[in-house]
């Protein structure tokens, strides 16, 4: 299970002197069950992938594969808007209704949900998103604290149950207890068999959570793979003007001073008794 992109590209205003392409032949997969970590520079397109996975923005060419169905034309944008959730950059923005139940019901609502299923429906998202639905859902949710508000946020996109779920960067601005309690969240979700794709900059949360990193550059996948891999590919994260985890980077340093180490990602912890063994086989 999962969604394919295959050779998908995404030009603004197509056929005319402004057209400007943003996306180009972009082969990606988000799997059911996975965490996948997107990163990339201000403007490589990380926005507008997400746009299109989630079918907010129609591709100029490519195509989607959604659950092993290969969707086409119009049908793909409603098959992933059904399937697919997605938290933007700055989410708390989206709040608008006067209580935070009235917030989170709201898509369900649209749908036609109603009475004791809706107020069910709403506990069960506010509890999946860590707020305590006795306690956040007759709230205002413009008296919330950030991380509260982020999370009631990602409790309305919830709602909608999505098999997926894409976050533009979710932990931006949270302090350590409100990502501790995101992760936590996102953890969970992974463990039910939501895919979940995140937009960061944050090699911590890389670390932590990711499965796969797929680093974007101009508009092109310039390199996925295994978090491992792609934290220690140092020349092609330059290439994307990303600098690679200090520690990482700080190995790639004594290597190229003629220190024989490995290039790998470790606690601080390893990485020194690593350097420490390299420098005693020198001077022994
Ligand atoms: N409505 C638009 N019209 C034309 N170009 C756009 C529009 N929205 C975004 N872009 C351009 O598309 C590129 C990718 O933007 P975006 O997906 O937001 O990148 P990111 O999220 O990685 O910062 C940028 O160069 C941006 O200027
Ligand atoms: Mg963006």
């Amino acid at each position: 299970m999962g969604i394919a992109l295959n050779a998908v590209g995404f030009t603004y205003l197509p056929g005319t002197p402004m057209a400007r392409e943003v996306l180009s032949s972009i082969d990606l997969e988000l799997h059911s069950a996975e965490i996948l970590c997107l990163m990339g520079r201000t403007g490589a397109g990380k926005s507008t992938l997400l746009g299109v996975i989630s079918g907010l923005v129609e591709t100029t060419c490519g195509d989607i594969v959604m659950d092993g169905e290969n969707l086409g034309g119009r049908s793909v944008t409603r098959a992933l808007r059904n399937a697919v959730g997605i938290l933007m950059q700055s989410s708390e923005r989206q709040l608008f209704a006067e209580t935070v139940a009235k917030d989170v019901g709201f898509g369900p609502h649209n749908q036609g949900m109603s009475g004791e299923k809706l107020k069910q429906r709403v506990r069960e998202s506010l509890s999946r998103a860590g707020l305590d639905p006795e306690i956040y859902a007759p709230r205002s949710p413009f008296s919330l604290s950030e991380g509260e508000m982020r999370r009631a946020a990602l409790a309305g996109v919830l709602s909608m149950r999505p098999q997926y779920l894409l976050l533009d960067e979710p932990a931006s601005g949270l302090d350590l207890p409100g990502r501790r309690q995101l992760y936590a969240t996102l953890e969970e979700l992974r463990s039910s068999g939501v895919g979940i794709l995140i937009v960061t900059h944050d090699w911590e949360e890389v670390e932590l959570l990711a499965d796969r990193v797929a680093v974007l550059s101009r508009g092109r996948i310039l390199l996925e793979g295994e978090t491992e891999d792609v934290l220690t590919a140092v020349d092609e994260l330059a290439a994307a003007g990303l600098r690679p985890p200090a520690l990482v980077e700080v190995l790639a340093e004594l290597r190229r001073l003629g220190l024989e180490i490995p290039l790998r990602l470790s606690s601080p912890r390893e990485t020194a008794a690593m350097i420490a063994a390299a420098l005693q086989e020198v001077a022994g």
